[in-house]
């Protein structure tokens, strides 16, 4: 009996392989037969459209994250009425930055970032969930301090971001994801010139004073018709958005309003001078940047804070010319990195 058994086993695997080698089979040929995978290309805002789901726990979710996204200081900005919910430090939203609800290409979108987490993080050396990329921009981008990760906030941030990502694979290219490719000029960037530019190009919405245009008086959580770009009510000095090489690539791509990757209205050295202009503007300092990217051989060369591991100087940090410095990372990189 036991023959039969383990005979009647080996042919009811055997039949399992079988049928897994003709999935895999035709798996192939079906793949061999296409082109090799396109990115997803994001759509228009209307395929985001959030009206249409159901008034279930995901639909609220999704339309909660939504609102949060674009009137995050009416939730949890610093001038709401229940002090508990001051999580954010300034009255931005987070689509100060990631335009048109998190959906504009090359403006940092979110569509397809659901697939990209958990992913390994040079700033953290470790790897990080969704929910802890949210808060590195709860704390730095809205200068602020983190949401719970079991707070409606977040799981709202989360199912959004979730919603934006529907049909993108996981590992999955996103055609317009993060911010659009910047050659730097080799050269440091010149402030002085960058400060004509803003006056000429940026001050009209952005203030003289970088201060922005408030949408209602001072307290009353209404946020900006114009974001400020420096002083206390903006990105923090640990803000992807304060590295020269993040912030020329983000205005390059998207500035002045109504520019584009397609369409851009500001040339490469210019956007690297206005850039460095608003960068060398006072702002909300985040302490105890030196803990960040412990693992110094992966600390992006335009991080402007210490410490530095290859010798130049806090001032080419910030300013550039950086085309030595990533020579130089490179070289460290292959040395210390260990293969991660
Ligand atoms: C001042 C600009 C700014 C604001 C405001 C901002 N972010 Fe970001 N965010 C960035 C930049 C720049 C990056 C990407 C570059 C980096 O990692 O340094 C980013 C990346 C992200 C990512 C990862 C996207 C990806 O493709 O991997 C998420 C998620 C995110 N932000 C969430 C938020 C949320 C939620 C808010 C509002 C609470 C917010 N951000 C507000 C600038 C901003
Ligand atoms: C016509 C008005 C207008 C002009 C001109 C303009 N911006 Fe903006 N800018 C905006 C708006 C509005 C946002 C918020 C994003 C949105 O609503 O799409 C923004 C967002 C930003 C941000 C990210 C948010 C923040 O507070 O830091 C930066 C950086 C920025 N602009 C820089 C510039 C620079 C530099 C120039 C000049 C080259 C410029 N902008 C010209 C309207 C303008």
């Amino acid at each position: 009996m036991l023959f039969v058994d383990s005979a009647k086993g080996s042919f009811i695997m055997h039949k399992k392989t079988i049928i897994q080698f003709i999935t895999l089979a035709l798996a192939a040929s079906t793949a061999s037969s296409q082109e090799p995978a396109k990115a997803h290309t994001i759509g228009a805002p209307e395929s985001y459209d959030v009206s249409s789901l159901p008034d279930d726990h995901y639909g609220r979710l999704v339309r909660y994250g939504k609102e949060l996204t674009e009137r995050t200081f009416a939730y949890i900005g610093p001038e709401v009425k229940t002090p508990k919910m001051r999580y954010a430090g300034n009255n931005l939203a987070c689509v100060s930055c990631h335009e048109n609800s998190a959906t504009k290409p090359f403006a940092m979108p979110w569509v397809g970032a659901h697939a990209t987490f958990p992913q390994y993080r040079g700033r953290e050396d470790e790897v990080s969930t969704i929910d802890e990329r949210v808060n590195g921009c709860m704390e730095r981008s809205m200068a602020g301090k983190p949401l719970p990760l079991d707070s409606r906030e977040m799981k709202a941030y989360a199912t959004y971001i979730h919603f934006l990502s529907r049909g993108v694979p996981t590992g999955g290219k996103v055609e317009g994801q993060g911010l659009p490719p910047y050659k730097a000029p080799d050269r440091k960037a010149d402030v002085q010139v960058g400060e004509g530019i803003y006056k000429e190009k940026c001050a009209s919405c952005h203030g003289d004073k970088g201060q922005g245009v408030r949408a209602g008086a001072v307290g009353s959580a209404t946020g900006y018709v114009f974001p400020p770009l420096w002083g206390n009510d903006t990105f923090n000095t640990g803000a992807g958005m304060n590295r020269l090489l993040t912030a020329a690539a983000f205005i390059k791509g998207n500035m002045p309003l109504g520019s584009s990757h397609a369409q851009p209205q500001l040339s490469t050295d210019e956007a690297y001078d206005v850039a460095a202009f608003v960068l060398s503007q006072p702002r909300k300092v985040k302490l105890n940047l030196d803990k960040d990217f412990p693992a110094r051989w992966n600390k992006p060369v335009d991080a402007a804070f210490g410490p530095y591991v290859d010798g130049a100087s806090a001032e080419q940090h910030k300013y550039g010319p950086f085309q030595p410095l990533q020579v130089n990372m490179k070289a460290l990189k292959e040395k210390l990195s260990g293969g991660k």
